[in-house]
């Protein structure tokens, strides 16, 4: 087996296990329908951005549902947006007006989408954006929407990041407190390195991250807690690539996951037509768990706090695909194997997943695992895949393939199965 990671402050005996998770992004950027980026890039005003605040009203949400399609789907963990950038809050916090159950719906959101997740049998918890755009006390930066006007700028210059990082603990405190069991926490982001020449970055010591790491170990011991406050954290959190390899940190291994969208945006996206298909999505699964990561896929709900079709559509070919081949996933992780071209391998003590991105004609060579093998079969039918060890000095000739010592040789049926990404599983002998 591959080298693994040491262990890090949180438990992720469960993570690493269940390598499938949902990230959910909602709040009143779902109104716009234009990114939850979209205060900063279309430069929105606070008193401009009120209108969708004043008119959120998400009459067919039904937690229940979202929980149903995520397992389904073969999800067991879900992260959702407590906060994001915007400061729009879903929950009841004390400590602002900011939020759901001030808005027309008037009614908290978090709480029934925590209960209605975890009677599903889900481990979760809050993705809480470190970065404010409507508190008064959160300094003007080259993200902020406001950062265009110089004017505002100069009266605004007073603001004290101090005074923001005592609500961004109490905010944090309520997550830990209020919810029962959390068993993830996903801050984002820290930008310290950024430099706008009038306003610099913003990272641990703007968050005073130690201080509230200490804080979300001490309510909640054995949470596991991500890498972007800036003092790293119990695992990495590569955004919308994939790595070509484990990661790793200074040269060890870490727990990773990626986060990956089904179409480039986070938040409920009406126009955006970048959906990616449904092979794509669970070759990036497979590729995750390949090299030892965990794949957090994220949906934006929409204002009225329904999944959209697009969505609904791609979480259940996904569950198909699972249905048959989640035991090459779940508790699976890298293997030594070097794959064919276009395969990955995923590896569970003696059962190797060997899974083909692409499908070849009739054979596929195993280096290295002649005489390793006890049996191979398809795992979408459990049907029989032969087995060949083809003679080292046999030369190609019309009728025969040549071999290479140490190759095993499956026999393929030319028809691919019909399944987003065909895998053979391979019970290595003891
Ligand atoms: C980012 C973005 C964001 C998204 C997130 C997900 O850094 O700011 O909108 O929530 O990462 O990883």
């Amino acid at each position: 087996m591959p080298k693994l990671p040491d262990p890090t402050i949180g438990d992720t005996s469960w993570f690493v296990h269940d390598r499938f998770g949902l990230f959910i992004h909602w709040g009143i950027y779902a109104l716009p329908a234009r990114h939850e980026w979209v205060k900063h890039v279309e430069r929105i005003r606070d008193e401009d951005y009120q209108k969708h605040f004043d008119h959120f009203y998400p009459d067919l949400y039904d937690p229940t549902v979202w929980a149903r399609e995520a397992k389904n789907a073969g999800m067991k963990y879900f992260v959702v947006t407590s906060k994001h950038h915007d400061g729009f809050c879903l929950w009841d916090s004390a400590l602002t007006d900011y939020k759901a159950t001030n808005t027309p719906w008037r009614k908290d959101l978090l709480k029934p989408m925590v209960e209605a997740f975890r009677a599903e049998g889900f481990k979760g918890g809050f993705y809480h954006s470190l970065i404010d755009w409507h508190h008064p006390e959160f300094p003007i930066d080259g993200f902020h929407p406001m950062s265009d006007d110089v004017e505002f700028r100069e009266v605004q210059k007073g603001r004290d990041i101090r005074k923001y990082a005592k609500y961004l603990h109490g905010q944090a405190r309520e997550l830990l407190t209020e919810f029962g069991k959390i068993d993830i926490m996903w801050f984002d982001f820290s930008y310290s390195e950024r430099d706008w020449g009038w306003s610099k970055g913003k990272g641990k010591d703007d968050w005073q991250s130690e201080e509230l790491m200490a804080m979300v170990r001490e309510l909640q011991p054995g949470i596991i807690v991500n890498d972007r406050m800036e003092i790293g954290g119990d695992f990495k959190t590569p955004e919308q690539y994939q790595p070509r390899g484990w990661m790793e940190v200074d040269g060890k291994p870490v727990m990773w996951e990626a986060c990956q969208t089904l179409n480039g945006s986070w938040g409920y996206d009406r126009d955006n037509l970048d959906w990616k298909p449904v092979e794509m999505l669970v070759q990036m699964l497979v590729d995750t768990v390949s090299k030892g990561g965990n794949l957090l896929l994220n949906v934006g709900p929409n204002a009225r706090g329904e999944f959209e079709p697009k969505a609904i559509e791609r979480l259940r070919s996904i569950g198909e695909w699972m249905r048959l081949h989640g035991r090459s996933i779940y508790g699976c992780t890298a293997s030594d194997f070097t794959p064919p071209p276009d395969c990955r391998y995923t590896q569970n003590g003696n059962r190797l997943y060997l899974h083909l991105f692409s499908w070849p004609f009739r054979h596929v060579h195993l280096d290295g695992l002649a005489d390793r093998v006890e049996y191979a079969q398809l795992l979408n039918d459990g049907s029989e895949i032969k087995m060949r060890v083809i003679d080292p000095i046999q030369e190609a000739n019309l009728v025969f393939m040549s071999g290479t010592p140490g190759t095993l040789t499956l026999e393929l049926p030319v028809q691919k199965p019909a399944v987003a990404a065909p895998v053979i599983e391979l019970l290595l002998k003891e």
